[in-house]
Formats: C-alpha cells, sequence, structure tokens
C-alpha cells in the first residue's frame, strides 16, 4: 500500500485492466489518487478491476474496447474525455503472446500479435497525444525484454516489442518540442495470468527460452506497476524516450 498521492487530480487511461500488470497498474494509479479510465476486451476482468479499485477508495470507469480496432480506440479515448474532462496519463499495457516453431505459424496469429501489441499502442497513442499535450502529460508503453534481445519461438511477439520500442522513440522524437512523455516500460517474466498454462510447441529446446523466466526468477504485477507509476509521475518530468527494464537482471546476461 502506498502513501504517495503523485496523481490527484489527474486522469490515467490503462488498456490490459482487465488482468496482471494492466489491473496493478489501475489499482496503483488510482490509490495514487487518479480516476482512471481502464479499457480491455474482457469485461468480467474488468468488473473484478473495477471492484478491486473501487474497494480500495479509488475512482475508475472501465470500457470494453478491443484495442485492435482503431475506431473502438478513438472512441474509448473520447469516452474517457468525457467522463473526467482531461487525460494525463495512458499506460498501454495490453498485450498477448504465442509460442510456434516459426516456419509453423499461421499468419492470422502473426498478423494477431502485431495488431494487439503494436497497432493497438499506436492507435491509442494517436487518439491521445493532441490532449495529452494540453496537460503536458505522457504516455508508458509496456514492452518486454523481447523487444531488447531475441526470444525463441516468438517471432512475432519479439517483432511486436521491438516494434513498439521503437514507434515509442519515434514518437518521442517527433514531440521532443511539446509538452508531452513518451516511455517504455519493458518487464521479463513476471507472475500474471499470460504466464498461466502457456502450451509450448512440442520439440522447443527449453535452455532457448531460459531467458524468458531470467535466473533469478519472476517478477509480481505490482513491480512492474510501481515503475510505471513512477515513470509516469512528475518525478520522471526529464526522462523521455527511454527504455527502462523491470525484470530481475535479464538484461544483465
Ligand atoms: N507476464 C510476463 O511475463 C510479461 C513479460 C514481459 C512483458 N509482458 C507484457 O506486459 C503486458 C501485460 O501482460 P500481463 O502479463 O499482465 O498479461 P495478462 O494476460 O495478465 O494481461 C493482458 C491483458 O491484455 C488484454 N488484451 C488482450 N488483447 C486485447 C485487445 N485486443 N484489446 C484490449 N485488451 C486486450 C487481455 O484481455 C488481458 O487482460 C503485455 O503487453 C505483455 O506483453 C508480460
Amino acid at each position: 500500500m502506498t502513501t504517495s498521492r503523485r496523481f490527484e487530480d489527474k486522469v490515467a487511461l490503462v488498456t490490459g485492466a482487465a488482468s496482471g500488470m494492466g489491473r496493478a497498474t489501475a489499482v496503483r494509479l488510482a490509490n495514487e489518487g487518479a480516476s482512471v479510465f481502464g479499457f480491455d476486451v474482457e469485461a468480467q476482468g474488468l468488473a473484478e478491476t473495477e471492484v478491486n479499485v473501487k474497494e480500495a477508495g479509488g475512482e475508475i470507469t472501465v470500457c470494453v474496447t478491443d484495442v485492435t480496432s482503431r475506431e473502438q480506440c478513438f472512441d474509448a479515448v473520447k469516452a474517457a474525455l468525457e467522463t473526467y474532462g482531461r487525460l494525463d496519463v495512458v499506460a498501454n499495457v495490453a498485450g498477448i503472446v504465442r509460442f510456434a516453431h516459426s516456419p509453423e505459424m499461421p499468419a492470422e496469429e502473426w498478423n494477431r500479435v502485431l495488431a494487439v501489441n503494436l497497432s493497438g499502442p499506436f492507435y491509442i497513442c494517436q487518439a491521445a497525444l493532441p490532449h495529452l499535450i494540453e496537460t503536458g502529460g505522457n504516455i508508458v508503453n509496456v514492452a518486454s525484454n523481447a523487444g531488447l534481445m531475441g526470444q525463441a519461438y516468438t517471432a512475432a511477439y519479439c517483432a511486436s516489442k521491438h516494434g513498439l520500442i521503437g514507434m515509442s522513440k519515434s514518437l518521442a522524437m517527433e514531440f521532443i518540442k511539446h509538452d508531452v512523455r513518451i516511455n517504455v516500460v519493458a518487464p521479463a517474466g513476471t507472475d500474471t495470468p499470460m504466464n498461466v498454462g502457456i502450451s509450448f510447441p512440442e520439440g522447443v529446446n527449453p535452455k532457448l527460452i531460459k531467458p524468458y523466466m531470467g535466473m533469478r526468477g519472476m517478477g509480481r504485477a505490482e513491480d512492474v506497476a510501481s515503475l510505471i507509476a513512477y515513470v509516469a509521475s512528475d518525478e520522471a518530468r526529464i526522462i523521455h524516450g527511454a527504455v527502462l527494464s523491470v525484470d530481475n537482471g535479464v538484461m544483465a546476461g
């Protein structure tokens, strides 16, 4: 439980808010005073997040939104502005992973991973940036250690997360003269529903998947939410265009 209130009178939009790091981020920002607008495709998970936030005395509105739809992203950002009147923070947390032997990966799976992990955050950025510039706000995009290094059997995921980092740095340069910050947080293996029941394709070499989990074990969703909250806060006012790892040493090796 945190006692700081870095987001008093601020409005934060969080994608992937139905589960894992997105939920932890929604809870953390609300605990610190933000009015949160939470997006996800999972209505049930969103409802649980809403209960978590409200039971802790926080403010949240949830909205079923598929980030692969540009139209839904723009509509949802508009709804957030209509509900709370301003926008200060965007945390693009929603994401999916698929493991496959690359020669066998179906085109639909490749396209889906890129649509959720790369196109979705871009659409949200497009819709949100004009409003964030008005408030001196900022964007935190959640990539992965797989956006900084190779990870076997996840070519689409790696491509999407490398792409997300490139896209974020490009936006950071494009808006360098504006009062807005764009950064990336890069977790490694974290104990969330994403890692429950993963089915690895037959015949994988487990040694090639090891970097994904790291040598010191997995982090918690709250560890990532804590870094997102710091980067999104005014304490990080000169952090712009950065990629910050939260990975228990994975990128050290
Ligand atoms: N868990 C890990 O080990 C790990 C490691 C590195 C990076 N990440 C990244 O962290 C982020 C959060 O992952 P998590 O571990 O909390 O996973 P999670 O599965 O618990 O949560 C991801 C959320 O994204 C939502 N989502 C999926 N597709 C969506 C869509 N089209 N539109 C809107 N929402 C959608 C899901 O419904 C889910 O609620 C992801 O971007 C993931 O790639 C996770």
